[in-house]
């Protein structure tokens, strides 16, 4: 390696970090890669070109005396172990007022944990979710980084210049202490797998009460990305449609496997949204539909024992036209539930979050964007502490528009057993949420009944106990 000291240095060569690298690269500071896999550190030397400008190595010392100071090191490595791993080997090689940076999916009490152990050590921790896949770590992601406000000063020209850009604003921006970044990223997460989740239950429909084909499905949905549903999941979900099989004459999503897998982070925002006491039932269903999809034998078997009622024809226009209604309404109730979950967060676990700034961070770069998250963050510009965006004028408008469409789908898919949880879970939780009187006295009285657990009363304070006969 030449003597030159790099701006930026990058642990974890996989494909996010090479892409990675070659964004920052191209706007013009000098980075350095680390990856035990000399293929890896060959392969990022040769797309580099220049070796004052991007270099790499197998070797942990070496890298690190590449940096400039304070050193500003962020680590692409899988969630989990490997994190702890590679902090343990840096550590050695680093001075008090470096900087480490997770940009992986990690859980955010590790992150919290992490942070104290070094900050002892006098380095700085940050865990910043990166959202974009290996396209956006290229040409421009979302990035979501918490930790020390100071130290993230030295960080932020390199990240403003690699996120990307909505109306010329980068996004990213710094989040709050400790794992801030990390939970935003969970939750950015929680909302891709109800907004997934939500787009299939449309495509069943259209495909079973509507009989769209593949051709007819791809230019719906695209139709609907040139509307107010756009966004990079129904952009995408229109490209899925048109994509031929190589290994049939069919097309690719026909023959994909139907159940799908995951890594935590939606199963993660489900768990600590319970924790907090903070509803986000359309995303609870994403996880559970994931779990439900990989039951296939049991699926198969049960289909043999209960048969379903055919789908009754359906005007395809004007249903396609209530899709899109509801989806839209499904979609406003997802954001607003995983934006509930931060804004109880932030009050939890004192990461004072931003909640305009994280909408903005969203509108480009991530998996989430979509038009929807402008109207989002100025709403929230208005007021910071609303707690739920069903209440604000804008968004009642919205969902005063789409919700007898909504009912209307809803409802169609109970008739014919077409399972729509994503849509129901979110109407159902629009109606409860906005339901003055629930029947909730009657578990109250219950509880009282049976275990002289109390009830508080409409007309009196206090806290009552009754002898049940
Ligand atoms: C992103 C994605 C990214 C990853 C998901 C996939 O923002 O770029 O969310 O983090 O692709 O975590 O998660 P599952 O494997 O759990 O679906």
């Amino acid at each position: 390696m030449t003597e030159h000291k790099y701006d930026f240095g990058l642990v974890g060569l996989g494909v996010m970090g090479h892409n990675f690298i070659l964004n920052v690269a191209d706007k013009g500071f000098s980075v350095c890669g680390l990856d035990l896999d000399q293929l890896k550190v060959d392969q990022l030397i040769s797309s580099g070109g220049d070796t004052e400008r991007v270099q790499a190595t197998t070797k942990t010392e070496e890298f690190a005396a590449s940096l400039k100071s304070p050193r500003k090191i962020m680590l692409l490595v899988p969630a989990g172990k490997l994190v702890d791993t590679a902090i343990e080997s840096l550590l050695p090689y680093l001075s008090e007022e470096d900087i480490i940076i997770d940009g992986g999916n990690s859980f955010f009490t590790d992150t919290d944990r992490r942070e104290a152990y070094l900050a002892e050590k006098g380095i700085n921790f940050f865990g910043s979710g990166v959202s974009g896949g290996a396209e956006g770590a290229r040409r421009g992601p979302s990035i979501m980084p918490g930790g020390n406000k100071e130290a993230y000063q030295h960080i932020k020209p390199i990240f403003e210049a690699a996120a990307a850009k909505f109306n010329g604003e980068p996004c990213v921006t710094y989040l709050g202490p400790k794992s801030a970044g990390n939970y935003v990223k969970m939750v950015h997460n929680g909302i891709e797998y109800g907004l997934m989740q939500l787009t299939s239950e449309v495509y069943d429909l259209l495909k079973k009460a509507g009989g769209l084909t593949n051709d007819e499905l791809s230019s719906t949905f695209d139709a609907w990305n040139n509307g107010r549903l756009q966004s990079f999941l129904i952009e995408i979900t229109s490209e899925i449609f048109s994509q031929d099989d190589d290994l049939t004459n069919g097309r690719l999503v026909d023959m994909i496997l139907d159940k799908a897998k995951q890594k935590g982070t939606g199963k993660w925002t489900s768990q600590n949204a319970m924790d907090l006491g903070i509803p986000v039932p359309s995303i609870d269903i994403a996880v559970s539909m994931r779990e439900i999809s990989a039951f296939k034998d049991m699926r198969m078997e049960t289909e043999k024992l209960y048969e379903k009622p055919n789908p009754a024809d359906v005007d395809k226009d004007q249903f396609t036209a209530k899709m899109e209604q509801a989806l839209y309404f499904s979609f406003i109730i997802t954001y607003a539930q995983g934006l509930q979950q931060l804004v109880e967060a932030s009050e939890e676990y004192g990461y004072e979050l931003n909640m305009s700034e994280v909408a903005k961070i969203w509108r480009a770069g991530c998996i989430i964007r979509a038009a929807l998250l402008d109207d989002i963050s100025k709403t929230f510009s208005a007021n910071n502490k609303l707690k739920n965006i069903v209440m604000a004028p804008a968004f009642v408008e919205k969902l005063k528009g789409t919700v007898s469409a909504t009912r209307e789908v809803v409802a169609y898919g109970a008739t014919y057993g077409i399972p729509l949880p994503g849509l129901s879970n979110s109407l159902t939780y629009f109606d409860a949420i906005t339901s003055g009187r629930l029947p909730l006295n009657l578990i109250q009285a219950q509880r009282d009944h049976f275990g002289s657990h109390t009830y508080e009363r409409l007309d009196r304070d206090g806290i009552f106990h009754t002898e049940w006969k």
